[in-house]
């Protein structure tokens, strides 16, 4: 099967495009903010130096394999980098499951939303998978906002399913199937 190339994709007040490594001190600088770290699973915290050239050279590889796509979330107005949001496919079932994050000084923007109806949109159309699911911790109530602007449905909550920095945390679920996908 030929691999979908990643695109560039333009929202209201966003681009959305591959990563590149010249993004590599923003991405530090706002990953790096404890409150990011505090309701990922990935982000590290302290971010180390190398961390973010290391994450987008991997964004990229993934991206030529199509196992995942990651796009820097460009603000057009200011060209600045904001966030990231991805897509990580599972092939087999035809779905990927959707993340994100936003700088803090960039929050409540609707940054977050725009890039998730993006990804959405790049999913059920030429990524032509049938499900988009994503999960928050139940403590995360503007992630699970995100998803239900995005159109997300509520699914269930997974009780104590990851332990993050050694403690059991809820995820709720969320997801969108190709059958009530608007556009679908
Ligand atoms: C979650 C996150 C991505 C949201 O990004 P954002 O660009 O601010 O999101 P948006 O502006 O598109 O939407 C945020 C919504 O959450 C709402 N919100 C914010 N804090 C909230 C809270 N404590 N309780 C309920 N809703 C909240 C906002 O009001 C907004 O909803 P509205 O438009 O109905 O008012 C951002 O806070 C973030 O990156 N957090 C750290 C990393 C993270 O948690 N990533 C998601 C992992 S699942």
């Amino acid at each position: 099967m030929d691999i979908p190339r990643q695109p560039g994709i333009e929202t209201a007040q966003l681009l959305l495009r591959p990563l590149s490594p010249g993004d590599a001190a923003d991405v530090q600088r706002l990953a790096g903010d404890p409150a990011v770290a505090a309701t990922t699973r990935n982000i590290p915290h302290p971010y180390p130096d190398g961390a973010a050239e290391a994450f987008i050279a991997h964004t990229r590889e993934q991206a030529e394999h199509g196992v995942a796509y990651t796009f820097a979330m460009v603000e057009r107005a200011r060209a600045q980098l904001v966030g990231c949001v991805g897509l990580r496919l599972e092939p087999p079932d035809r779905r990927a499951e959707l993340g994100y994050w936003v700088g803090v000084p960039h929050w409540g923007r609707g940054f977050a939303t725009e890039g998730a109806v993006a990804a959405l949109r790049f999913a059920f159309g030429p990524l032509g998978l049938n499900r988009v699911f994503a999960t928050a911790l139940t403590r995360n109530p503007a992630s699970a906002r995100v998803m239900q602007k995005a159109g997300l449905r509520y699914e269930g909550t997974l009780r104590e399913h990851i332990v993050k920095d050694g403690v059991p945390e809820d995820l709720v679920m969320y997801g969108l199937v190709r059958a009530e996908y608007p556009a679908g």
